[in-house]
Parts: structure tokens; sequence; C-alpha cells
């Protein structure tokens, strides 16, 4: 079969053809045929050698981790809720089966208290960028027809759907937040977040301002972009506002708009991220989901003067990654309402098609106006 690889020895990008057909070994498995996978700056990263491991004993490692495909046939016990044809995605993150770690024991393997946990197309376990794959109906999800043109965007949609429901979750700290609604401890009630900032319009920053927007939130979304180029457009036609911060830094933009609840940084660059510091509001949550590489990014910050402001104004800072399959769930509903409500708009959000023979240029540049490239995959 073939597949887009790290290739272990070179450290470069290869189009296999002989990986290995998989096949159904547990009664809960799906053979699924991928139709599309998304270019993500972890791909680009794992490419550009930072980070990225084949599986034990493997001199490759079969990139990709956004996916959507068809399910082929199932498993004896998968076929009681799968029949072939049904729309998929899978999660990332498989859990570390260590006895010591509730969070895997529970499916939160997102909240890994070991780090020996397993992604797909990222650590120890291949990726999504070949033509078929098997997997546990664990860490699959059904989506429903409407969803085919934009399955693609659920894997990025869920970083966020995660990042801004642990916000919300923290927030249940107020009591009028909680008294808002009390139905459960994870009421997913973003009210509080009354204005937010989203900084960077890539795929992770778009998916943020739909799900804000969609839950009428005011958005304001930073870059540095120019304000008549395509990106800024794809953001203001959801009714969110965006800002170049060449020209309005984005610690000026809270005087002009009002107290921010919630910034989610989708940047990966540390100077921009804690810089970020100075555009949160009382009571504000600033959640990062980049990923920058671990080294350089030296900066120099007024810590007394931010350290002053997050104790004096109740601030939470934390980082939010992966997700697992209740947010898949969550943001199947979300993407579903965004994509009746915007077809138009979430179209955009997929910039690029691309065969996987364009696999070394897609994986090592990014076009300008680039939000989400895709793969489309071949059924050979
Ligand atoms: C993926 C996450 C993954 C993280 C760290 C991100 O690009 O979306 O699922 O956990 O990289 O490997």
């Amino acid at each position: 079969m073939r597949a887009i690889a790290l290739e272990k020895a070179s450290g470069r990008p290869v189009l296999k053809d002989d990986h290995p057909e998989p096949v159904l070994h547990a009664p809960d498995q799906l053979l699924i045929r991928v139709l599309q996978v998304g270019i993500c700056g972890t791909d680009r990263a794992i490419v550009r050698g930072e980070g990225g491991e084949p599986p034990p004993g493997d001199g490759y490692l079969v990139l990709g981790h956004e996916m959507l495909g068809e399910v082929v046939s199932a498993g004896n016990a998968a076929a009681a809720d799968y029949e072939p044809g049904d729309l998929v995605v899978c999660t990332v993150r498989r859990s570390c089966g260590q006895p010591e770690c509730p969070t895997c024991a529970h499916g939160e393997s997102d909240m890994c208290y070991t780090g020996k946990y397993v992604e797909r197309g990222i650590f120890h376990a291949h990726g999504y960028m070949t033509s078929r794959i098997v997997e546990s109906t664990e860490y699959t999800v059904k989506l429903p027809e409407e969803l085919r043109p934009f399955g693609v965007l659920m894997e990025p949609t869920t970083v966020v759907e995660k990042a801004i429901l642990e916000s919300v979750l923290v927030q249940h700290r107020l009591d009028w937040v909680r008294s808002l609604d009390d139905s459960s401890a994870i009421a997913r009630d973003w009210r509080f977040v009354r204005r937010a900032l989203v900084a960077g319009a890539g795929p992770i920053g778009m998916m943020a301002a739909f799900l804000l927007r969609h839950h009428d939130v005011e958005t304001h979304v930073t870059d540095v972009v120019p304000e008549d180029g395509y990106k800024a457009s794809l953001v203001n036609s959801i009714g969110a506002r965006y800002w170049n911060v060449s020209k309005t830094p984005a610690a000026e933009i809270p005087s002009q708009v009002g107290n921010i609840d919630l910034i989610v940084e989708a940047t990966g660059i540390a100077p921009v991220a804690y810089e970020l510091l100075n555009a949160l509001g009382v009571n504000g949550v600033l959640v990062f989901t980049g990923v920058p590489g671990d080294r350089g990014g030296e900066f120099q910050l007024q810590g007394g003067h931010l350290m002053r402001q997050q104790v004096l104004w109740n601030q939470i800072v934390m980082g939010s990654v992966n997700a697992n399959r209740s947010y898949f769930v969550q943001a199947v509903k979300d993407l579903s309402e965004i994509s009746r409500k915007w077809p138009d708009a979430l179209a955009r959000v997929i910039t690029g098609h691309h065969p996987l023979e364009d696999y070394e240029v897609a994986l090592t540049t990014q076009p300008k106006d680039e939000v989400k490239a895709v793969f489309d995959i071949p059924d050979v």
C-alpha cells in the first residue's frame, strides 16, 4: 500500500509503496478506507526533525493524524454499531496502559500522567497518510454524511474544543458562572466567555473562532497577515473581528473592546504567547495550544508587572494538548451545526488539495494564505 512516511535513516519524507495492508485482528476493530488527511504544523515539524518516532522496530513512521475515512468492514462486535460506508474519524492518542495512570484508565489519554502514551502519526504508531487502516471503535467516532466535505477538520476542531471546554470548566470557580447551569460538572456552558481573543489565524485559531462565534462569543482574532487578505476576510465572514498585530499590538486591544475573558493562543511562538498576558482581562484564562520546539524562543518579560497582574486579577494560564474521544463526540455536534450555519466559510478553511505525490513540497512549504491543506488519499 502507498503511504507518506518519514524514513528514520535518512530523516527524509518518502512515498512508500510497500506499507503492509492492515488486517482486522480483534472483534471491536474496523477496517477503514482513508479519504483525506490534513497537513498539520506537527507533521511539518516532524519532517524538519523536531519530534516524531516510528513504532518500535520500524524504520519509518507513516505520517498524518488528522483523518477522515469510510468503514470498509467491521469485526463481529464493531458490526453492531458500524456498517460499510459509514463516515468516521479516529482519535490520535492511545492510552499508556500503565496501572498507575488513572486518566488513561478513564479514557482520558489526553491527560496521561506517565507520558508513555502512543500517538498515531506522531509517537510510536503509524499515522493515517495511507489508503487503509485498522482501528478499534474505542478510538473512532461516526460522522453524519453532512460532514463529508469538512470531516478532515474534525481533529483540529477537537484540540480547541478541549482547550475551550477546559477553560469553561476552570471558570466554574466563579459562582455567577456556576449559577448559570448546575446540570453537571462539565456543564459546557460558554456564557462566562463574553469576549475572547484568538491569537493566530491558522487552522487551530480559525476553528477556535468558529467554535466561539457558534456559541455567540464576541471574538477577536489576531495575526500578522493584512486586513484585506484571505484569512482576515474569512475571520470577518463569521462575525469575528480581525486585528493585524503589526499595526495594533494585542496589548492595546482590550482598551478598545473591553475585558477579555479568554485568550486562545494558537501561534506556537513563545514570545508572542507570553505577550498575550498583557491583553488578558480580570478573571481571565489564557490557554496555550501551540507547540514550539524545545530550543530557543528566549525573550524578556516584565515579570513583576505580569505576576502582580496575574494575582490581582485572578488570572489563569494553562496549556492544553490533544483531545480524547469525548471531545470528538462534542466536536461532531458543533461542527455539524457550524457547517449548517456557515457552509461557505467552513469550505474556505480547506485551502488546498494535494495528491500523495506532492508529499515533499506540501510537507516542507506553507503557502501564504494556507489555512488547512489536505492530502486526498487514493483507493489503491
Ligand atoms: C496533535 C495532537 C497531539 C500533539 C502533540 C498535535 O498536532 O493535534 O493530537 O497530541 O500534536 O503530539
